[in-house]
């Protein structure tokens, strides 16, 4: 009989190393397993409920939100408030970050955690996977109100960091900086489960995931790069298949599990990139580090880079480390 263990169980029996743990990233990631429980009892039901298609509303970001963007940024940032873990929120729906130390609040936390409620929105009505990215902060300050300090804080300094793939199954993804587990939504019992210990990516791959209609608006380097994927050379497994969803979360995971590289490099469009810093390209770059990937912007490393705004964008090339040396070879060629 295969024995079963729990988010919660897991997270108890890591934290045993810490005698002075007093349950409080226990509860911060229980906060974060109830919204993702109700994400995915959405997602898995979307055709049949209300909650495909258009909100209505534009984003900060220029875009337009899905009904799901918006069910979802409710539910995590319901969650996180009502855990009383947290002191300060920030969401890629929301202008900007929620400071729960202004003001009346529920019981303040010391965790400050962005979030990408619903990754992945354009391929929600077509019931393609899509994702939840989550990265966490401890404050600087000890108390009273936040300070510049507090939002400084490169991606080195998360204390942990995760995504969730609702997929053929809904796995829960996140590393505190000991390596990288997964946890697969068990609905019967409505737990999140042990599923992957200890996730490694693979430090080669044969996979390159990049959206090639933007391939006029890259750098030459990486069209060199892209020409080097598509050369046919079987001593070095080329050419790579290609394969794009346009969820980075789904993206990113199948690289986790098979090996690989995802670019999603500057363009004309977005001459610093496409995706976020804060809650897309920082999460996912301490889970690839973790996991023994590399994460980097083609010159320098995704963690090393300063926030200077909520919502900043930054080129992300993530995946398989000797796949990731490859490109930036060619970027110090090119
Ligand atoms: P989000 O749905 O949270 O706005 O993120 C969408 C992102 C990411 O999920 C994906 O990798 C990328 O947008 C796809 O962009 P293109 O459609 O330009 O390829
Ligand atoms: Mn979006
Ligand atoms: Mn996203
Ligand atoms: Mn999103």
């Amino acid at each position: 009989m295969m024995s079963i263990q729990t988010l919660e169980q897991f997270i108890i029996e890591q934290q045993a190393q810490f005698p002075t743990a007093k349950g409080e990233f226990t509860r911060l990631l229980q906060a974060i397993s109830l919204a993702a429980k109700i994400v995915h009892r959405e997602v898995n039901k979307a055709g049949l409920a209300d909650i495909l298609g258009k909100h209505g509303n534009c984003n900060v970001q220029g875009e337009e939100q899905q009904k799901l963007d918006v069910f979802a940024d409710n539910h995590f940032m319901d969650a996180l408030k009502r855990g009383g873990e947290c002191c300060y929120l920030a969401s890629e729906e929301h202008e900007d970050g929620i400071d729960l130390t202004k003001g009346k609040h529920y019981r303040l936390g010391k965790y400050m955690v962005y979030f990408d409620p619903l990754d992945g929105s354009s391929n929600i009505d077509s019931n393609v996977s899509v994702g939840t990215i989550f990265s966490i902060y401890k404050r600087k300050t000890v108390e009273g109100e936040l300070d510049k300090e507090d939002f400084a804080q490169s991606g080195r300094q998360q204390v942990a960091a995760g995504y969730v793939i609702y997929g053929s199954s809904t796995v829960l993804v996140y590393t505190t900086g000991r390596g990288v587990d997964g946890f697969t939504l068990d609905p019967s019992i409505g737990e999140f489960c042990l599923s992957h210990p200890a996730l490694t990516i693979p430090k080669d791959g044969h996979v390159y995931s990049v959206n090639e209609s933007n391939y006029n608006q890259f750098s030459s380097a990486i069209k060199h790069y892209l020409q080097y994927c598509k050369e046919i050379d079987p001593t070095t497994n080329r050419p790579f298949s290609s394969r794009y969803i346009g969820s980075l979360v789904a993206d990113f995971h199948r690289n986790m599990i098979q090996g690989g590289i995802f670019l999603y490099p500057a363009t004309v469009q977005y001459p610093k990139g496409k995706l976020r810093l804060m809650y897309e390209c920082n999460p996912l770059a301490f889970i690839a580090e973790q996991a023994g990937g590399k994460a980097t912007t083609g010159r320098m490393p995704i963690l090393d880079i300063d926030p200077k705004e909520l919502h900043q964008r930054t080129p992300l090339i993530i995946g398989s480390e000797k796949m990731v040396d490859m490109v930036e070879k060619y970027i110090h060629e090119y």
